[in-house]
């Protein structure tokens, strides 16, 4: 497959400035296997098509604790985290790519413990989202089944962390022999999820769908309440701007119309509901 792409920024002075692309794939599964593999040739294809660095961040040997189950980080902020691990300097890897990759075999119909326990880590990021100007690819790898289980689950987090999902492959990896025929068909894959990655970072971020406004009407009744939310979570909203009446997506993309109208309704049903729940346990 050819790319007509080139990652071309256009410089001050207007001519086009070629930029590497980083690319951060965060491996859920413990050993250099199948997805790790399947990772690698993602990584073939994006060199042949322009300018791409890829790091790759292995869970297994990341310096990552479970989470406690303190809510320190909901509630007071990630600072308060009682782990005393690496967890800042992976999420410092996540701002400082372009890209990240989010590999995980599949183990019991889902993601891999290590994915899930670093997952968990970042949950404050499910409520305090940052990874707007980034872009995601999926990628997981199966015996038989559980496919869809896992990637729809990656899906979501990723999105809403912020990132603009551009990209998502399963593989079918029985253990044993792979027949050619799965092996081309693996591989063709790979091919085109490399290349709209690789491309996505040429396009600007789309305009959010149904589920991702109601997310973020959700979100805003949610954290817009000091009496219910969280305080990290409040001034966090706040300070973005998002708690203001007009705003209507946590950045600024056309919404549709009616996508806002349906967002908007939601918002101030879940809100009264809130606040007459408040009253109802206050009583
Ligand atoms: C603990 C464990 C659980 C697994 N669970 C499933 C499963 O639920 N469904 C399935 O089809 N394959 C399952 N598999 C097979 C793996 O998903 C498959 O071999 C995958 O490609 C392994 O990826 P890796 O080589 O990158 O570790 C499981 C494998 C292991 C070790």
């Amino acid at each position: 497959m050819k790319s007509n792409a080139t990652l071309a920024l256009s410089g001050k002075n207007g001519r086009n400035v070629f930029k590497v692309m980083k690319i951060l794939v965060i491996m859920g599964s413990p050993r250099k296997g199948n997805t790790y593999q399947a990772a690698k040739k993602i990584e073939e294809f994006m060199q042949s098509m322009g300018k791409v660095e890829f790091e790759y961040l292995l869970l297994r040997d990341a310096n990552l604790s479970q989470c406690r189950g303190c809510f320190a980080c909901l509630s007071k902020g990630e600072n308060y985290c009682p782990c005393k691990d690496d967890a800042s300097l992976i999420e410092q890897k996540m701002h400082a790519a372009d890209g990240v990759i989010f590999a995980s075999p599949v183990y019991g119909m889902n993601v891999s413990a290590l994915m899930k326990t670093f997952i968990d880590r970042f949950c404050y990021i499910l409520h305090r989202p940052r990874f707007f100007n980034k872009k995601a690819l999926l990628l997981s790898t199966t015996g038989a089944v559980g496919l869809k289980e896992t990637l729809d689950y990656l899906k979501l987090i990723a999105g809403i962390w912020g990132f603009e999902v551009s990209s998502s492959v399963g593989l079918v990896t029985p253990p044993g022999l792979i027949s050619k025929k799965q092996e081309q068909e693996n591989d063709r894959k790979l091919e085109k999820a490399a290349f709209e990655f690789y491309n996505s970072f040429q396009k600007k971020r789309r305009s959010p769908g149904l589920k991702e406004v109601l997310i973020f009407r959700a979100q805003k009744a949610s954290f817009g309440e000091p009496d219910l939310s969280f305080p990290a979570d409040y001034t966090y909203w706040k300070e973005k701007g998002w708690l203001n009446p007009e705003a209507k997506y946590y950045v600024d993309v056309p919404v549709n119309p009616v996508y806002n109208a349906i967002g908007w309704i939601s918002e101030r049903v879940l809100r009264r509901k809130m606040r007459k729940d408040l009253a109802e346990v206050r009583k």
